[in-house]
Parts: structure tokens; C-alpha cells; sequence
């Protein structure tokens, strides 16, 4: 049985489950080379159809990853906001919060629109609640026959946290906490205080930026704007800050007088930002730590999973799994809007249709895969000259490159589903050289200096540098680097000494576990800087974008499969 579930509004996903199992998986943006494309995934729902080697006719069921009907509390918002604030009211309904002139009723098409679309098909259609999408997306594919869930996000439909408990093929929901009190919207408030793009990605900057900070502004922060109550809940004050109002640079006095006021687009950045940033990070922190032990008290359970844009807050989680009583945590690589596709044809196949679980997520790998052929086709077609190497003669010889200074455009296998490179389009360079982290950053991805870099790593060697056991294969987390390795690999620590891993586990990538393993035979460490392989655009998908990218920046090589394009030749 193919079950197809989609995400159409902010990250746009398709994802197909053929019998419980993934087939495919992938974000729309990398297909229409557009970052966080919104909209019905025409050319990912293709993809993913495709992959299955099926058309929609063989499809069973749809799921969507949320309920339009549920607007009715959003226009209930509306009117609360407007008794708070006119001026907020104006905010919210030109950002189409209140049910004004937004797009959700399109959603009530859908079924139509599929069917118009791509073919005629008897499939069923279910619209599900968005966080139980969120918390299927990660129990049901995480490796633990039972566990405590929490889902945490801006908002989906008028929810903003979940609370659940996972066991066997059910998901029970525990507790709900809705708008306005969203760890979510509070983030992103600051992250348009500081000048940054919400709901864009910069939610990152602002962590990242928190590592150079002091947590100047926690009290300010944690008693009038996001407060924790005795009941394992939080509240969020929008009479203080809200981010609706950031368009209009309206925040209120009090925050103003607090934090001196919100910086504007270009403004420099300085110490006071860090601060802002630096002492938000901690609140969240806190927050979410509150949660967890709740979550923890209300279901004894030692495994937690969690989902939801929040749950890519790296550093809390590094919090969370070290600071909390649970042993054991999952978080699937696509924790944002767009894992919720999976979710919603995994809800299907075991909480509405009973099915039992047989399936582990342990790699992100779900997206298309071009052949060596394909590859050379395309080198072709682009004029470049390149080698065809086996991986014997190819890997050593990248491994050189590298230990010399290269930074390389590596292309393999599927593309990763969730926002992380994890090996398959990935950039790879030396991590012990400091000056990559500006070269990467500056010259070649065209960003921010603050921009943490990580390193993907052999598993096996955890423990050495970073003094405890670790397996992150999503490069989920943050953890503290032992203080001999800090000064080994300066490019992917960050200035707090900390990093955030990709654990290569040689069962799962042989390849670029190999690849690893050769730098490590030449210069004894075990890892290499990995970071997107995109210039301001969507992780490249096919060879075509590769090229492009690759005529377009400055790097030093190209691997397309097993052939190389070196920038010289
Ligand atoms: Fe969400």
C-alpha cells in the first residue's frame, strides 16, 4: 500500500511510504531552486511518484499535515490581538494571521487539484492535526518501542506545543499548549529584534550569534517576556514582545527599554545583538528544560523524541539530552514543517489503519540519486573537462587535496531529506585549518562570519574527542570538544568550544566514511569540516545544479560520483 503525504505552506514537502517503509522524501525548494518554497509540491509529489516507480493512481491515501477548518481559533486570536492592540490587529492581518486572505482554504482543493494534476486516482484524503504529524514523524521512525514525545514549533493550527506519549503503532496526546504562548514565535520576535529574517532559516543566525554572547538581558527576558508556570507550561507575553509588530519596528517601550531598541536591516552588528541573542538562547534553554521534565514526570519513560522547528535549536538539545533525565533521544533529520509530510503517511499507516512498526530512520538519505552516467552526461553538456576515477584511486587522492587545503563540492548517492548536508551534497575541507572557516563563510558561501562550521566524523571515535559516548548521525546536537581536540580542528569548533557532529557510521555511508577514514590515515584526524553544498540558494540536488554552483563559486574541486573536475583543469 503507497501512502503520500505532503506539506504545502512554509517548507513544502512530499514524502511516500510504500507498506510503512520510506520510499522517498524531499523538500520542494531543491527542485524549484527556490529556499523554504511554500506552496502544493507539484514537482516533489513527481519525484517522489516517480521514485516509487508508480503513478497516483496507485496510491491509496493522502495526508495532509493540517486541518484548514482549525482557522476559526486563529481568527479568535485575531480578535484578541485587536483587543490588546490595534495596531497589533493591522500587524497580524497583514501577515494573514487572522484568517484574512490567506491561503489555507486553498487546502479544501487539494483533493481536486492532485487529481488534475497527475491522473485519476480513488486515493482517500485525510487532513491531520499538524503536531501529531510532527510527533509521528519522529516516534514512528525512531528506534524505541516506547517513548515520551514533544513537539514544538511557532504554531501549527492554533497548537504550539504537544505533549505525547508514543507506544508501539499509537501516539497518545497528553497535553496541548496553543498561540500566543509559542517557543517558536518567541525566537522568532528576537530574531526580527535583532534584524534578522524570521521564518527563513535566520532562526540559526541567532544561535549562532548567542555563542559570542553574554546573557546580559535573562532576567528581563525570563520574568516579563517567556515565563515558566508550576504546572510544567510557559507562557509568552505579546503585550512585551510579538513578533508581528517587528514589520512595523513597533515592538513595545518596555522591551525598548530594556534591550535599547531593535536593529535595523544592515545595522552593525554589535556586543549589545550578542547579548539580546545570547540571553533569548539561555531563556529557551530553561523553557524547553521545564518541559522536558514535565513530559518526563507525566510519562516515566527513559526515551524521548521531538520535532517541530524548535527541536533544530542544537544547543538546547545538547541542553536537553545532557541535562534531563532521559537516556536515550531521536530526532529525525527533517524535524521541521516539512518532516510533517512523512508524518502524515505515517500517521495514516499506523494510527488510522493499525499497521504495525517494522522501520528505522537511521539515515537521511531519501531524495533522487544520478548515476555515474548521468553524471559525465552532464560534464558534458557543461563543457567540463573531467577524470573518472575508482574510489580506491579517487578517495586517497581527495584526501590529499584536502590535508593541502582544498575545499571540495562532493555530490553522492541520494540527496538528504531535512535541511542538513550529511555527506551526499556536501562541502568538504580541512577542519584543523581556522582560516577555512572564514574562506567557507566569506568567499565561498557568501554569508555571515559567525556561521558555526561542523565536522562529520567517525563514529568509533566519539569518545576520544569529545570525552563521552556520541551518536548524532543528523547533526542534531551540540556538545562540549575535550580541550586537547579544541586545538586540533579550530575550523569546526565553535567559540565556545563547543561543535555539532555528524556521526559517520561505516555500516550506514560506507563512502564517505572511506573518504573520512583516508584524511585520517594522512593526518590522524578522524573528521572533516562538512557544510551545504549551496551558495545561497537550496542544497544542490541534481549534477546540473552542482555545475552551477561550481562555475558560479569559489572552490577548489568538483566529485560527481567518481568523477572529478579540478578548478585548474
Ligand atoms: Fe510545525
Amino acid at each position: 500500500m503507497y501512502i503520500l503525504g505532503l506539506t504545502t505552506l512554509g517548507d513544502s514537502a512530499a514524502a511516500i511510504i510504500k507498506d510503512g517503509e520510506i520510499i522517498a522524501a524531499a523538500e520542494e525548494e531543491r527542485f524549484t531552486r527556490k529556499k523554504h518554497q511554500s506552496g502544493f509540491p507539484f514537482l516533489a509529489v513527481q519525484y517522489c511518484l516517480d521514485e516509487a516507480g508508480i503513478t497516483i493512481a496507485d496510491v491509496e491515501h493522502v495526508g495532509l499535515y493540517w486541518k484548514p477548518w482549525v482557522l476559526r481559533h486563529k481568527a479568535m486570536q485575531a480578535v484578541k490581538a485587536a483587543l490588546i492592540s490595534p495596531s497589533m490587529f493591522k500587524a497580524r492581518a497583514d501577515r494573514g494571521v487572522s484568517g484574512v486572505g490567506n491561503s489555507y482554504l486553498g487546502m479544501f482543493k487539494y483533493p481536486k487539484l492532485i487529481r488534475e494534476r497527475f491522473g485519476k486516482s480513488d486515493f482517500k484524503f485525510h487532513y491531520l492535526d499538524h503536531h501529531q504529524t510532527h510527533a509521528a514523524s519522529a516516534f514512528f521512525v525512531s528506534p524505541f518501542e516506547t517513548a515520551a514525545i514533544l513537539t514544538w514549533d511557532g504554531t501549527g493550527e492554533d497548537t504550539t506545543t504537544l505533549f505525547c506519549k508514543g507506544a508501539g503503532n499509537k501516539i497518545e496526546v497528553l497535553k496541548r499548549i496553543k498561540l500566543p504562548h509559542s517557543l517558536g514565535q518567541f525566537y522568532s520576535a528576537v530574531t526580527n529584534y535583532i534584524g534578522f529574517d524570521m521564518f527563513t532559516g535566520d532562526e540559526w543566525k541567532v544561535m549562532g550569534l548567542a555563542a559570542y554572547g553574554k546573557p546580559e538581558y535573562y532576567d528581563f527576558l525570563s520574568k516579563r517576556v517567556l515565563t515558566t508556570d508550576g504546572n510544567g507550561g510557559f507562557k509568552l507575553n505579546i503585550r512585551v514582545l510579538d513578533h508581528h509588530l517587528a514589520k512595523y519596528y513597533q515592538f513595545s517601550d518596555e522591551v525598548s527599554r530594556e534591550l535599547g531598541g531593535p536593529r535595523v536591516k544592515g545595522e552593525e552588528l554589535t556586543e549589545r545583538h550578542w547579548n539580546i541573542a545570547a540571553s533569548a538562547q539561555r531563556v529557551l534553554e530553561a523553557t524547553a528544560i521545564h518541559l522536558v521534565k514535565q513530559i518526563k514526570e507525566m510519562t516515566g519513560e527513559e526515551n524521548l523524541c521531538m520535532a517541530g522547528g524548535v527541536a533544530f535549536n542544537s544547543v538546547m538539545n545538547g541542553r536537553i539530552f545532557h541535562e534531563t533525565p532521559f537516556k536515550r533521544f531521536y530526532v529525525q533529520p527533517a524535524a521541521g514543517d516539512a518532516g510533517c509530510s512523512l508524518g502524515a503517511a505515517l500517521l495514516i499507516w499506523h494510527q488510522k489503519l493499525n499497521n504495525p512498526r517494522k522501520f528505522v530512520m537511521n539515515h537521511s538519505y531519501w531524495g533522487p540519486k544520478f548515476s555515474n552516467e548521468e553524471c559525465q552526461a552532464a560534464l558534458n553538456e557543461a563543457g567540463l573537462k573531467y577524470e573518472t576515477l575508482t574510489d580506491e584511486i579517487l578517495l586517497p587522492k581527495l584526501a590529499k587535496m584536502i590535508s593541502e587545503g582544498a575545499i571540495i563540492g562532493w555530490f553522492q548517492g541520494r540527496m538528504e531529506w531535512g535541511p542538513r548536508a550529511l555527506g551526499a551534497r556536501s562541502f568538504v575541507a580541512d577542519p584543523r585549518r581556522a582560516d577555512l572557516r572564514e574562506a567557507l563563510n566569506h568567499k565561498v558561501k557568501l554569508r555571515e562570519w559567525f556561521r558555526p562550521l561542523a565536522p562529520s566524523m567517525l563514529e568509533e571515535h566519539g569518545r576520544e574527542v569529545f570525552g563521552v559516548e556520541h551518536h548524532d548521525p543528523f547533526m542534531i546536537t551540540v556538545i562540549e570538544v575535550s580541550e586537547e581536540w579544541k586545538k586540533k580542528i579550530p575550523a569546526v569548533v565553535h567559540v565556545d568550544g563547543t561543535a555539532r557532529p555528524q556521526m559517520v557510521s561505516r555500516e550506514v555511508n560506507p563512502r564517505y566514511w572511506n573518504l573520512i577514514n583516508e584524511f585520517k590515515k594522512l593526518t590522524g584526524i578522524p573528521m572533516l569540516l562538512n557544510t551545504s553544498f549551496n551558495v545561497q540558494e537550496p542544497i544542490v540536488c541534481t549534477p546540473e545544479d552542482a555545475i552551477n554552483t561550481f562555475k558560479n563559486a569559489n572552490f577548489d574541486a568538483l566529485v560527481l560520483e567518481n568523477n572529478l573536475v579540478l578548478r585548474s583543469g
